[in-house]
């Protein structure tokens, strides 16, 4: 299992030092090895020397596609490599809808991370819209196939399904739900690359995972673990949850 943090704009960089101070001391090196921590970006020069000492993956939310120059704002992902970041989020579906990424700009994001060897978790994920309108293959198919389409796949990388209408809800996907989503997204990988590439790719559920729900839904065949929001802001949650699914 992995278990992904992705903390949002939360936690300031004192909270984030005390969080992962606590972690670090109580977590075996095995767990460390399986978490990532996404931290907002101004507390990650806090933190970063804390996570640097330890064998936890982390990285941002977001980063630029392009490399540096005049983009006022924006995050660049090689002073991420530099500070000692392993991967990044691209395509969360907040960066989606909020600020309108589309997933031809999140493949050069993709590409731009794998070639600093940043492992990419790659966000995909349906609305309650497209559910409803028996859409969910298209979107999910269209977010594969544009998004990776400049894919490394010598390089490591990593999928995220988190269905819009249960991130942040409450609203818990069933097993079932995760389970089809998640065959789905295997069968497309096998098809686009191969059996084994598709084996290999990490696939991670996120939107409203908690204590309760970790359990069953790290039963899930194809579940390879968690990409958590609201319940990795508090250690006892969090450490919980891997507690329930390790
Ligand atoms: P949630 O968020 O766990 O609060 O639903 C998940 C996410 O947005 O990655």
């Amino acid at each position: 299992m992995i278990w992904a943090a992705n903390w949002k704009m939360n936690l300031s960089p004192q909270e984030g030092i005390d969080f992962l101070q606590n972690f670090v001391e109580n977590q075996s090196t095995e767990v460390q090895k399986h978490t990532w921590f996404f931290p907002q970006n101004y507390s990650i020069g806090a933190i970063y020397k804390i996570l640097n000492k330890t064998p936890i993956q982390w990285g941002a939310q977001n980063i630029s596609d392009k490399q540096n120059g005049a983009f006022t704002g924006e995050n660049s992902a090689s002073t991420l490599k530099d500070l000692g970041a392993t991967s990044c989020l691209i395509g969360h579906s907040e960066r989606r809808s909020l600020f309108h990424e589309d997933n031809e700009l999140l493949s050069s994001k993709i590409a731009y991370a794998q070639s600093l060897d940043l492992c990419p978790l790659y966000c995909i994920g349906e609305s309650l819209e497209d559910r409803e309108s028996n859409q969910i293959e298209k979107v999910l198919n269209e977010q594969l196939k544009i998004g990776l389409s400049k894919l490394d796949t010598n390089k490591s990388f990593a999928i995220a399904y988190e269905p819009v209408w249960a991130i942040g809800t409450g609203q818990v996907a069933s097993l079932e739900q995760v389970e089809e989503a998640h065959a789905f997204i295997r069968q497309k990988m096998k098809e686009i690359y191969s059996e084994d590439i598709a084996h290999k790719c990490p696939i991670l559920y996120g939107g409203s995972v908690k204590p309760e729900n970790a359990k069953s839904l790290a039963s899930g065949k194809n579940v390879d673990g968690f990409l958590i929001g609201g319940a990795s802001l508090k250690i006892e949650d969090f450490c919980q949850i891997i507690e329930q699914s390790k």
